[in-house]
């Protein structure tokens, strides 16, 4: 089996991510004992998961004498502001084509949140319709730079191939190395689930090396049958990469999608009330296109009670949090 340090990487998280209990929480919930880890620390461009996943894809660019990067996702994409961080600060130039995937038009989804963002790193934005054809966007991008004379690098969708998986990968091993040295061991791993990259990676990763630990995907972004399918064939396609003789079945998938509700990026009822409750209770902050609908989903498994009192579960906290400000609205409404 291949190790991570086989494969083209630059470290972009300087320290192991701290877990911390959420004992309030816990408590007023009056289920199984939440643990948190914090992949949403702000180690540069306000962190989050796809920091992970951009360590193999930077690397790999920096490897092919890139010196461009073309990344792409929905106006509030978190992964576009991060990729665009990330690039900056590495010496290459980055352009993004941002779909206008949710049908929020206020000035707060429009400009503010990571669409701000953006525009302080002030990179070139290419704004594209809900239909349009991503994959031909992209290629008529990358042509046009390649003519230019300059050297592109795709970030794929989500960075959510098998080598942005290995991010994840990475982060399966600390969280197995923090479960010996807590001297505990987590039932779950409970995370939000989009493009599917950070499941597959954590799923992968666990096998890899044996751990018994069921990982819950809360989808955000499809249904769960959808989503299962990617999680699985992506989860797979890392341990090949990975040369890994583990197997991975269907029914290591676990992903539910009751917290999805009317689709990626609109929000919930439950998601507002989940996002003020973990505030309130731990002074933590959810972002509402993920892990606010994600962790309702875990409060509602919690209330239906699907995960048992005497249970330890790990939530993935993934960042986010300039999708807040986006969402302006939605907290004000109801509110003291
Ligand atoms: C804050 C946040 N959490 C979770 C996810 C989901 O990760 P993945 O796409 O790997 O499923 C994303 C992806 O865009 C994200 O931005």
């Amino acid at each position: 089996m291949k190790k991570l340090s086989d494969f083209n990487r630059i470290k972009l998280l300087p320290m192991v991510t701290p877990i911390q209990s959420l004992t309030r929480l816990s408590d007023y919930l009056g289920g199984p004992q939440i643990y948190v880890k914090r992949d949403d620390l702000n180690f540069i461009g306000e962190g989050g998961n796809k920091l992970r996943k951009l360590e193999f894809h930077i690397g790999e660019a920096k490897a092919r004498g890139a010196n461009v990067i073309i990344a792409t996702g929905a106006l509030q994409s978190n992964l576009a502001r991060v990729t665009a961080a990330v690039a900056l600060s590495q010496g290459f130039g980055c352009e993004l084509i941002l779909k206008s995937k949710v049908r929020r038009y206020d000035d707060d989804y429009q400009y503010n949140g990571n669409v701000l963002l953006d525009k302080i790193l002030d990179v070139r934005t290419y704004n594209v319709s809900s239909d349009a054809d991503m994959l031909k966007t992209v290629r008529r991008l990358e042509d046009k730079l390649r003519d230019a004379g300059k050297k592109p690098y795709i970030i794929p969708f989500g960075a959510s191939d098998a080598l942005g998986s290995l991010g994840y990968v990475s982060c399966a091993n600390e969280i197995a190395d923090q479960m010996r040295e807590m001297d505990l061991r987590f039932d779950y791993v409970v995370l939000p689930n989009g493009s599917s990259g950070t499941h597959a990676g954590l799923l992968a990763g666990f096998k890899a090396l044996d751990v018994d630990i069921d990982i819950k995907g809360y989808s955000v972004l499809d249904n769960d049958s959808v989503t299962a399918d990617n999680t699985l064939e992506l989860a797979r396609d890392t341990l090949k990469l990975l040369d890994s003789r583990a197997k991975i079945g269907s029914s290591d998938v676990l992903v539910d999608d009751r917290c999805l509700g009317d689709g990626y990026g609109i929000p919930t009822r439950r998601m507002i009330e989940t996002v003020r409750l973990v505030a309130e209770k731990e002074g933590l902050f959810l972002d509402p296109v993920y892990g606010g609908k994600a962790f309702a989903g875990l409060v509602s498994g919690i209330k239906m009670g699907k995960y048992r009192r005497n249970q330890k579960i790990l939530y993935l906290m993934t960042g986010g949090v300039p999708g807040l400000y986006a969402y302006r609205k939605e907290f004000y409404s109801g509110s003291h």
